[in-house]
C-alpha cells in the first residue's frame, strides 16, 4: 500500500461532459461500517463499500485483529465480528498507508482493548499530527509512544478496562470525536465528547444503528454533548453505503466549469454535515438540482443534475468549513474560473490534511496561471470569469488524492494541458475517477 510507482498524467481542454455516472461509496461510512461490523457479534453485510486503498487498510487491520472479512464476487462484503472487547493482538504492525481516518479511529479502538498495536504509514501520513488523538486516549489510560511531534510510527498499548472521559474537542474533527467514542465502546460507564462545532456525524448514526446506547444533546449555543454507554453489545447489520459527496464534488465542479456540460451523478450522500459545497456553489451561481431525494442506509441521498454555469466569486462563510472540509481544493478550482474574487478564511485545518492543502493548492494554481494569494488561514482567488486558464505546467500532488483530482479537473478548462506528477494517490479514495471522467467525455 505504501510502495506505489509514480504515474504522471496530463489533462487538457475537454469536450462538454454529458451523461450519468454513479460514484463509489462514501469513504467515512465505509471505514465505520467495517470497524463496527468487526466488533458486532455475528455476520454483517455491506454493499456499496468503497474499495479504495484507505478502506482496504482498515479491512486489513480489522482482519489482523481477529475479524473475518470477505468480499463476495457480487461486490457484497461479509464480516464476522469478534464482539466489543474481543479484538486480538495483531502480529505485525498495522499499515495504514495514506489513511488518517483508519489511523485515528483504530487508535481509539485499540486504546480500550488489552492489546498493543504499532501503526505505520506512508510519507504523507507519517507527517500528520496524531497528538490530537493521543491526548484524550492517554487520559483514558492508553500508553502511547509516538515518533517525535506525535507522529507515526507509533505504538498504542491499550488498557482494559479503560477510564471513561468527558472530552471537549479542541479542534473541529470528526476523527478525534470518533476515536474517543470508539474507545468508549469498550469502556465501563459513560464516555462523553463535547463538540462545540458540528462535524460529520456518521459515527453517531452508525453506532446507534448497531444498537449502542448513544445520546446527543445540544446546548442553546449549539454545542453537542455526545454520550456513549460503554461495554456495549453491537448487533450485526445490513449496510448500504451511499455515494461519497466528497468524490462527487470533482464532477460537480467539472460540469459547472466545462462549457456545454449537463450530467447526472446518482446516489450522492447529502448528510447535512457533509453537503456544504453544494450550498456554496449554488451561492456562486451553480446550477445543481437535487433529483429524487431519499434515504439510503440511514443517510439522506439524491441524484444530482449539474449543468455548466457562470460562477461569481464570494466570501465563503468560515462556519461552513466543517461541512465541506475535504472540498476546498476543488472549490478553489471553481473560484479560479468565477467572475471576481473568492475569499476563504478559517481553514487552518487544511494545513494538516494529506498535504498542506493551502500551500499546495496555492503553488499549483499559481503554476497554471491563476491569480491567488495565500493567507495564514485561507486563499484569495481572482477568477477569470469563465475564460480558460493558461495551464501548461506540471503540478505536484504531494501524495494527496484530492490535490491530484482537483488539478485534473482544472486541466479540463485550460489553454494548454496540466500535468499531474503522480495520479497514483487517487486510488486511496476514488479508484475509477479517470474512467468515469472518460465516460462523461464520450
Ligand atoms: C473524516 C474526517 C475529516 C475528513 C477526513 C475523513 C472522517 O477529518 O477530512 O477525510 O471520516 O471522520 P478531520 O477529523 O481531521 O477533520
Amino acid at each position: 500500500m505504501t510502495d506505489q510507482t509514480a504515474r504522471p498524467r496530463s489533462f487538457s481542454a475537454s469536450v462538454p461532459l454529458k451523461g450519468r455516472i454513479a460514484i463509489p461509496g462514501d469513504k467515512s461510512i465505509s471505514h465505520r461500517s467495517l470497524m463496527l461490523s468487526a466488533l458486532a457479534v455475528g455476520e454483517s453485510r455491506v454493499t456499496g463499500l468503497l474499495e479504495g486503498h484507505d478502506v482496504l487498510a482498515t479491512a486489513a487491520a480489522m482482519r489482523a485483529m481477529g475479524a473475518s472479512i470477505e468480499r463476495r464476487t457480487d461486490g457484497e462484503w461479509r464480516i464476522h465480528g469478534v464482539g466489543v472487547g474481543g479484538l486480538l493482538q495483531p502480529r505485525e504492525a498495522l499499515d495504514m498507508g495514506n489513511s488518517g481516518t483508519s489511523t485515528r479511529l483504530l487508535m481509539g479502538l485499540v486504546a480500550s482493548h488489552s492489546i498493543t498495536a504499532t501503526f505505520v504509514g506512508d510519507a504523507s501520513l507519517s507527517g500528520r499530527p496524531m497528538g490530537r488523538v493521543i491526548d484524550p486516549l492517554a487520559q483514558m489510560g492508553a500508553d502511547i509512544t509516538s515518533s517525535p511531534g506525535g507522529r507515526l510510527p507509533l505504538m498504542v498499548r491499550g488498557l482494559a478496562p479503560a477510564i471513561p472521559l468527558a472530552y471537549r474537542l479542541p479542534v473541529a474533527s470528526a476523527q478525534v470525536k470518533s476515536a474517543v467514542l470508539l474507545a468508549g465502546l469498550n469502556t465501563p460507564g459513560i464516555t462523553e465528547v463535547i463538540e462545540p462545532v458540528p462535524t460529520r456525524d456518521h459515527s453517531e448514526r452508525m453506532l446507534r444503528g448497531f444498537g449502542a446506547d448513544l445520546s446527543v444533546e445540544a446546548d442553546a449555543d449549539g454545542t453537542r454533548h455526545i454520550r456513549i454507554v460503554g461495554e456495549a453489545e453491537l448487533k450485526p447489520q445490513m449496510i448500504v453505503v451511499p455515494g461519497d459527496p466528497s468524490s462527487a464534488a470533482f464532477f460537480i465542479v467539472a460540469a459547472l466549469l466545462v462549457p456545454g456540460s449537463d450530467i447526472t451523478i446518482t446516489n450522492v450522500g447529502l448528510n447535512p454535515t457533509r453537503a456544504g459545497l453544494i450550498d456554496v456553489l449554488r451561492q456562486m451561481g451553480g446550477d445543481i438540482e437535487l433529483v429524487d431525494p431519499r434515504e439510503v442506509g440511514g443517510e439522506p441521498v439524491a441524484d444530482l443534475r449539474v449543468r455548466h454555469s457562470a460562477l461569481t466569486g464570494i466570501d465563503v462563510d468560515p462556519a461552513v468549513a466543517p461541512s465541506m472540509i475535504d472540498e476546498f481544493p476543488i472549490l478553489f478550482v471553481a473560484a479560479a474560473l468565477a467572475q471576481g474574487r473568492t475569499t476563504t478564511t478559517g481553514l487552518d485545518e487544511l494545513r494538516v490534511k494529506e498535504s498542506d492543502r493551502l500551500a499546495v493548492m496555492a503553488a499549483g494554481l499559481k503554476a497554471i496561471g491563476v491569480r491567488v494569494t495565500e493567507t495564514e488561514d485561507g486563499l484569495i482567488i481572482d477568477g477569470t470569469g469563465g475564460d480558460p486558464l493558461p495551464g501548461s505546467a506540471t503540478v505536484a500532488g504531494h501524495l494527496d488524492h484530492r490535490i491530484c483530482m482537483s488539478f485534473a479537473i482544472a486541466g479540463l478548462v485550460t489553454g494548454s494541458p496540466v500535468t499531474i506528477d503522480d495520479m497514483a494517490p487517487v486510488a486511496t479514495s476514488f479508484p475509477n475517477f479517470e474512467r468515469l471522467l472518460e465516460d462523461l467525455q464520450k
